[in-house]
């Protein structure tokens, strides 16, 4: 079987080789409920939550409200100390997720100033403390961690076998450092390097937008999955669309499908958020209307109304002209 209509590892768990990455904002539970129309094994991750805010929130417990069909589910966490963990832990799997995720690549000023996401990387003694500690409290399903190239100088090789060392399932680097943010060229030569000293599953994350560059990412690192991350932006069909390219089959999606997409993707929003969700899908008309020609008047009209209705009736008016 080729390797791209092979699946990959994690434990027991086998996954097709293209993965939601966690974009917080976006890739919450109503955009993930779109991707299981187009792609039902494929492996999502949830966006990232900080252990004591899954551990102290009150009796809703919205950081873990998601629906059960979109499962395999990686729930991804934040951590700066071991307190909070297994309370956090215990929450989530009682809810029930496939594989749980810690993210030491955060880079934004809020995480990285409490110690958490991509600081770790920069304090080796206290990363290994709570990696323990979190495969302590996850026995019976896969434990994983996503990192960068490092904090402020690249220490990726390293982390990537204390993380190993500590009993993790399977790595996802986005070989960036801190400091580069999301900007810059991925270092597929250091996910490369990173991949032959490891004995577990390499997943990598970082610019990967269509089945061309995920090809030459694999012939420069042979990791083992892709997470695709803004490249789903409004394309919940972008799985799809890359296994499909791999095979070398032709996807296309049509402006109904976009209709259909667009507008249960607002239903699912409300249904989540109530009203707030309705503000929310601003920012997704964009991606939505992306390269359409005269979208401005659309958005437009999109972007003044309070109404429901009117959102709907605009869609629909310029994705069926
Ligand atoms: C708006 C936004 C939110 C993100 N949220 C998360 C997150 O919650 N957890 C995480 O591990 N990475 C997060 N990331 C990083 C992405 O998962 C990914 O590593 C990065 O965007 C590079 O991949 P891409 O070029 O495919 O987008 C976020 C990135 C963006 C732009």
């Amino acid at each position: 079987m080729s390797y791209w209509k092979s699946k990959f590892k994690i434990r027991d768990l086998e996954f097709p080789r293209f993965i939601s990455g966690p974009l917080d904002g976006y890739t919450d539970s109503p955009f993930r409920k779109l991707v299981r129309k187009f792609s039902k094994d494929e492996l999502l991750y949830t966006e990232m939550r900080h252990v004591a805010c899954v551990a102290n929130e009150n009796d809703e417990h919205k950081s873990i409200k998601f629906d059960l069909c979109e499962r395999p589910l990686n729930y991804q966490f934040a951590a700066n100390k071991i307190d909070f963990i297994d309370r956090a832990v215990e929450l989530v799997l009682e809810k029930g997720v496939d594989l749980i995720d810690l993210n030491i690549g955060c880079p934004a000023k809020n995480i990285v100033s409490s110690g958490s996401g991509s600081a770790l990387m920069d304090d080796l003694p206290r990363l290994e403390e709570i990696l323990k500690h979190f495969r302590k409290k996850i026995e019976h399903i896969p434990f994983t961690v996503k990192f960068r190239a490092g904090f402020k100088v690249e220490n990726a090789l390293d982390v990537a076998k204390l993380v190993q060392d500590c009993g993790v399932d399977a790595i996802a680097i986005h070989p960036r450092l801190q400091t580069q943010k999301f900007s810059g060229i991925p270092d597929y030569g250091l996910a490369g390097k990173v991949k032959a000293q490891s004995c577990i599953p390499v997943l990598i994350s970082g610019g990967i937008v269509d089945f061309e560059t995920a090809k030459m990412v694999y012939e420069q690192s042979g990791v083992d999955g892709y997470l695709i991350g803004q490249a789903m932006y409004s394309k919940p069909w972008k799985l799809k669309e890359l296994y499909e390219h791999s095979l070398g089959n032709s996807f296309e999606v049509d402006n109904k499908v976009i209709l259909e997409c667009a507008l249960e993707h607002l239903d699912n929003l409300l249904e989540y958020y109530g009203r707030e969700g309705f503000y929310m899908f601003r920012k997704h008309v964009p991606y939505y209307l992306k390269g359409m020609e005269s979208a401005s008047d659309a958005k437009n009209i999109i972007f003044s109304t309070d109404s429901v209705d009117v959102v709907k009736n605009e869609l629909v008016r310029f994705l069926t002209k």
